[in-house]
């Protein structure tokens, strides 16, 4: 009799094919007779204007599936133009009104999950048991969460309004998902959408189209057209769109910060990776290996989390690799529809050719390859699962985005080089950590720069928890209240223009070579001795520091007569300071949240008790009344209490997620921040920007006031005076326009804050795409004695990067 023992033994897998005949049937009833898809624009289908099309195929047959319309710039203009006319009405309405859109489509992604499954694998390649299981359901709950927050919007916004019309571009490797995570919080929150699919995998966004019809969404409130890059341009570069959210490549991402920059649009990132998947010598190697299995091979690797440099302890790599060997050999790449296959095709050859030229390249460069015993089929775009080992940590195909199912494998004998390894490229988006000492896990976690931090697990996603990177992956998180505040701003920002109640920048600077100086003043109630004269120096290290290049710039009262001397640093002293700034990064340790809070009381008590005499400075520098100055110092004063008490309380989260465990929300410090504070309120401006940062941990590099330093530059003396470590705050004087952007260019920053001049924004913006840095910029006045305006959660957010921790739990 044969048991099921035996079956076990001798049965092969059999296909188990998924029909594609329903999908089919939906692309030709849905063409009819026109040329292919056009655009979805106010609620209607329209051709292409320019008439043309691209088409999109099945890389697992290379049949052509469809074609579709190239987006113009009339055809992005007329769909921003959509947009633009249905945002206040949709704004307007109520959150309930909109948490019920939210839920239809919820419920018709549900009521055509099987149709959207088996569309998706046949235009991406991806495996329809992902499909099936992952991508949609993924889908349909994002639309199921945000419902609820469209809901909350209100009660737990308050204060933020819509952004208005926003623009975003998605990539081919999770086409649908990327719709979801793109367009429920844009509409949760109360935006209209122009969505910009990829050119491979444009076919569920447009089946989405027809949902978003069947859920009853009023016309312009979501837009789709298709095309390529330069349809993609068009949209970023609209002057009507008011905020950008992009997923893709790096390089893409760093051409659309420079086209964004200084335009005033928003613009959240979501770009590539090289993520570290760990391995402890005392992790349980076989969890481990299915853990791999999903890390680099789920989705043929094309995921820009892909857990794709596995780290191993030096102990126990043999074996691991042994063991993932005999997995691999195991896997089966082959047709998508097929239920019984694990790996899919690569979405395009394009793709296929850069994962061979690079997979060649780690072989010139002296990795060991090894790939299964067995062959892919060769009608489609396959790619079998590929291993190396004896990888050298600067080697290309450790350092590079592979994005495909390529795996390279490094060693580490202690926990400290893991982090050092898994912290040695210029990204920053996920990270795995397999260990059975949670001790361990969780010591490492929070030492890893990456947006994500899975333990024991990998590649889990969920509405609930924000996703989004550190440095070169980008900036802005998706999903969660994170990812709410992606596509909300601050209510005050809508209004006019709100005029500071200081004096006005600039009106205390004169020409410094101007021929009548009628001599310096004296500080307070008129000496009759001359003063003493002070040169301030900068602020480096916790060291008064001269400037390298030993110039120094007069600063004049309003009348013309000179305050006093402040050094003009440069480039040099602008890296002096960075390196300060570096050596002081133990200020954000975790746990410090009390010590940071006794040190902000402290500046303010040293403050305070120097009232009278900041009083007499502001009013020098601002020719203002007394009352004025006083109110300034008393708001700066309220101010440093405002982040003593956040610094201990601006706590994370644990979210909701679905597995059986908990996802740790953490705030964490940007790091190093350079901030560019206001000219005017030149002590209130600079505290409101240094307190918050310096409560959440950062370390700052600020150039104050350029027209009026001497608040700050005396601010020093308070710092020394009120237990600071050296380098948490350096101060450099002089032109600060050309300093910030230095700050903004250089690759150890990693966020600047710039409040000046619009031509300051856009420089700022600009350098900083150099290594992708945050950036916060603002052109416009703001009143720093309205606490609304000027304090709060708005800017601790700011000061702040989330890190999600997922640990699971059980045995
Ligand atoms: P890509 O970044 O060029 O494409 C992503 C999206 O951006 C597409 O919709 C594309 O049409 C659009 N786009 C391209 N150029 C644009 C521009 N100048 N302005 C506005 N939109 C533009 O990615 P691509 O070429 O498809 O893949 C290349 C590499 O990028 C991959 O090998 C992979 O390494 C990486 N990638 C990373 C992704 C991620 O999720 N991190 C997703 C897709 C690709």
């Amino acid at each position: 009799m044969t048991t099921v023992a035996k079956l076990f033994e001798t049965m092969d897998y059999g296909p188990a094919p998924e029909s594609d005949a329903p999908a089919l049937e939906w692309i030709k009833q849905h063409i009819g007779g026109a040329a292919g898809f056009g655009h979805f624009i106010g609620g209607r289908w329209v051709p292409p204007s320019e008439g043309q099309y691209f088409e999109t195929i099945n890389p697992a047959t290379k049949a052509v599936l469809a074609r579709v319309a190239q987006g113009s710039k009339a055809d992005v203009d007329a769909a921003v133009a959509a947009a633009r006319a249905a945002a206040s009405g949709w704004a307007g309405l109520t959150p309930h009104a909109r948490a019920r859109y939210l839920y239809a489509l919820a419920r018709e992604v549900q009521r055509h999950s099987r149709l959207l499954a088996v569309l998706e694998s046949l235009d991406n390649g991806k495996p329809i048991r992902e499909t099936r299981d992952l991508d949609i359901p993924l889908v349909a709950r994002h639309f199921y969460h945000h419902a609820g927050w469209a809901q909350l919007r209100d009660s737990e916004f308050p204060g933020y309004v819509p952004i208005g019309v926003v623009g975003q571009i998605i990539p081919w490797n999770f086409p649908l998902l990327m719709v979801a995570w793109k367009v429920a919080p844009a509409l949760a929150a109360g935006n209209t959408v122009i969505l910009k699919p990829a050119e491979f995998t444009p076919l569920t966004a447009l089946c989405f189209v027809e949902i978003a019809r069947e859920a009853g969404l009023p016309p312009g409130v979501f837009n789709v057209v298709t095309g390529d890059g330069t349809t993609g341009k068009h949209l970023v570069e609209h002057p009507d769109v008011n905020k950008i959210a992009f997923t893709g490549s790096t390089e893409v991402g760093r051409v659309i910060r420079k086209a964004t920059a200084g335009t005033g649009k928003k613009l959240t990132l979501e770009l590539g990776g090289k993520s570290p998947f760990i391995v402890f010598e005392d992790a349980d190697l076989d969890s481990v290996v299915e853990g791999v299995v999903d890390a680099i091979w789920f989705n043929q690797g094309q995921v820009c989390c892909a857990g794709s440099r596995l780290l191993v302890q030096e102990g126990i790599a043999e074996r691991l690799t042994q063991k993932l060997r005999a997995r691999m050999e195991k896997l089966r790449v082959g047709s998508p529809l097929d239920k019984a296959v694990d790996m899919g095709a690569i979405v395009a050859p394009v793709q296929l050719e850069r994962i061979r030229g690079l997979v060649e390249q780690g072989v010139e460069e002296g990795a060991k390859m090894w790939q299964p015993s067995w062959a892919c089929p060769t009608e489609g775009y396959f790619y079998p699962p590929t291993l190396f080992t004896d990888v050298s940590p600067a080697a290309t195909i450790a350092q590079v985005e592979i994005f495909g199912p390529v795996l390279v494998s490094m060693t580490f004998r202690t926990p400290k080089e893991a982090v050092e390894l898994a912290n040695n490229t210029p990204y920053g988006l996920a990270a795995s950590v397999w260990t059975e000492n949670i001790n361990l896990a969780l010591d490492v976690a929070p030492k890893l720069k990456a947006g994500v931090v899975w333990i024991n697990c990998t590649n889990l996603f969920d509405a609930a928890s924000g996703f989004g990177g550190y440095r070169e992956s980008g900036f802005g998180r998706e999903g969660g209240r994170e990812g709410m505040y992606e596509y909300l701003k601050p209510e005050w920002e809508n209004g006019e223009s709100s005029s500071p109640r200081g004096v006005a920048p600039g009106s205390a600077a004169r020409d410094a070579s101007s021929s009548a100086d009628p001599g310096p003043v004296a500080w307070g109630g008129g000496a009759s001795l001359p003063p003493i004269d002070r040169t301030y120096k900068l602020f480096i290290g916790g060291k008064q520091a001269r400037p390298d290049q030993g110039y120094s710039r007069k600063i004049l009262a309003p009348d013309g007569r000179v305050l006093g001397e402040v050094a003009e640093a440069n480039r040099k002293d602008v890296r002096n300071a960075v390196e300060a700034a570096h050596a002081a990064d133990g200020w954000g340790g975790s746990g410090g949240g009390h010590m940071r809070a006794q040190i902000l009381y402290f500046i303010a008590e040293n403050l305070a008790t120097r009232t009278d005499e900041y009083v007499s400075r502001i009013q020098a520098l601002t020719g203002g009344g007394s009352e004025a100055a006083r109110r300034e110092v008393e708001a700066t004063i309220a101010r440093l209490f405002t982040y003593a008490a956040w610094a201990d309380k601006w706590d994370g989260a644990v979210h909701h997620t679905p597995i059986r465990g908990v996802t740790l929300a953490m705030n964490e410090p940007v790091g190093v921040l350079g901030i560019a504070a206001p000219d005017e309120f030149s002590l209130l401006g600079f505290v409101s920007l240094v307190a918050p940062a310096l409560a959440i941990g950062n370390t700052v590099i600020v150039v104050p006031s350029e027209t009026q330093p001497l608040a700050a530059t005396e601010f020093y003396t308070v710092l020394e005076t009120s237990d600071v470590p050296d380098g948490v705050v350096n101060v450099i004087t002089g032109p600060k326009d050309a300093l910030a952007k230095v700050l903004a260019e250089h690759d150890d920053v990693d966020g600047i804050w710039y409040f000046g001049n619009a031509a300051g924004v856009k420089a700022v913006e600009l350098a900083s795409a150099s290594n992708m840095k945050r950036t916060w910029t603002s052109a416009r006045a703001r009143d720093w004695l309205d606490s609304r305006q000027a304090e709060g959660r708005e800017f601790l957010r700011r000061a702040s990067e989330v890190k999600n921790i997922w640990i699971p739990y059980g045995e």
